[in-house]
């Protein structure tokens, strides 16, 4: 085959699987497919600017590609000389500005309607770190009243069918919100507040992922919106408020319980735990780690993803089970948590064994000089196989 040929074919397969890659049926951020009321004023405004920028597009590649054709060098001389052609000249100049001005006022009119929160029936705050998010919940009468806070991370819990306040900020650098199929992007940028309206017609998860270059694990940085029923919303606030259950004396949970004050506590905050003391147990992440904080560990299994939501607590078939449950299964699914039979082991051990090696968090693990001796993120903790079991064990039980 000669070689021109063979250039020709390759550039042809590498051009189709290029589109072909764009392609997905159940894609899970996928801004074509709007699950509430904010994406669907940004969707019924990108479908017809689409549809004008596609028109235009086309007439324009269509007109290019006739005039190398038509006008292509055929040894004829060269065409007659003549200074410009007013009226077309004018007619291309007023057409792009009509149609400019025809895009123009609906985009305005959707970007005035997304920024609009006083329709808004309660609010939550949500910190961005390298790499996760942090989600509270102030005290509030809203969302059926929040008598005291509630922290959590990863998942966002929202009610069905209400307007969130969402109000952003970030602890260390810029990143991005953006849950696809619910409203469009905020940046979340350190001393400043940003916010965005929030709102899920059915309940499921909605998933997204930081779109600000944030650094090292960017890419790992997610975050899911969980939209419950109201009444289900009400059960997953009652559970995250419910006391604290100390491990059966004697048992594997129990230990997990000391290992987890020895090891665990300086950084991660579990409500209620007490020290053998009895006094409570508070965590000071700003002492140990750059981000000043590290993910509330009070009810980590109601929630289904650890570390940035970019591995799931459940392994693969409970998690499918979760995420295509039809919405009216989907509440008490998800309210069911993590179970031990659930429990996706094998990335969890991993990321108590040895998290800077899961999850990327410097160029060189050992240059910790520049961030004041503090960590960034988790860090390798040295703990033995018997005391990652414990403390597994104990984590089962945070729900
Ligand atoms: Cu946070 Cu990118």
């Amino acid at each position: 085959m000669n070689v021109r040929l063979a250039a020709r074919r390759t550039a042809l397969v590498a051009g189709v699987i290029v589109v072909a890659a764009g392609c997905a049926s159940d894609a899970p951020q996928d801004t074509w497919k709007p699950a509430g009321e904010n994406a669907q004023k940004i969707h019924n405004l990108q479908w017809p600017v689409f549809a004008i920028a596609g028109v235009v597009g086309l007439l324009v590649v269509a007109a290019v590609g006739w005039s190398i054709f038509r006008y292509r060098d055929r040894g004829q001389p060269i065409p007659e000389q003549t200074h410009g052609r007013p009226a077309l000249e004018i007619g291309l100049t007023i057409l792009p500005a009509v149609i400019l001005i025809g895009v123009a006022i609906p985009t305005i009119g959707t970007l005035f309607a997304l920024s609009k929160t006083d329709d808004t029936e309660c609010y939550l705050n949500v910190t961005g770190q390298q790499w996760w998010w942090e989600v509270d919940y102030p005290q509030q009468p809203g969302c059926g009243g929040i008598e005291t806070a509630i922290v959590t991370s990863g998942q966002m819990v929202i009610p069905t069918n209400t307007n969130v306040l969402v109000r952003g900020t970030s602890r260390d650098v810029i990143h991005s919100w953006w849950i696809p199929r619910l409203n469009g992007k905020r940046d979340m940028v350190p001393g400043r507040v940003h916010t965005l309206r929030l709102e899920a017609d059915e309940p499921g998860i909605y998933a997204g992922q930081c779109t600000e270059f944030c650094g090292l694990s960017h890419a790992n940085m997610r975050m899911e919106v969980v939209a419950l029923d109201p009444a289900d919303f009400e059960a997953w606030k009652a559970n995250q408020l419910a006391p604290y259950e100390a491990p059966e004396e004697g048992t594997l949970a129990a230990t997990g319980e000391q290992t987890v004050i020895q090891q665990c506590s300086r950084c991660h905050q579990v409500d209620g735990l007490l020290d053998t003391e009895g006094n409570p147990v508070i965590a000071e992440p700003e002492l140990y780690v750059w981000s000043e904080a590290a993910p509330n560990l009070t009810n980590l299994m109601t929630r289904n993803t650890f570390a940035g939501a970019t591995w799931s607590l459940l392994v693969a078939a409970c998690r499918d089970r979760v995420w295509n449950a039809p919405p009216d299964e989907f509440g008490a699914l998800y309210l069911e948590g993590v179970t031990p039979e659930c429990l996706n082991q094998v990335d969890l051990r991993e990321w108590i064994r040895n998290a800077p090696e899961k999850k990327p968090m410097y160029t060189d693990p050992e240059e910790l000089g520049p961030t004041d001796g503090k960590t960034r993120g988790m860090p390798y903790l040295a703990l033995s196989e018997d005391q990652i079991d414990q403390v597994i064990a104990y984590l089962l039980e945070r729900k």
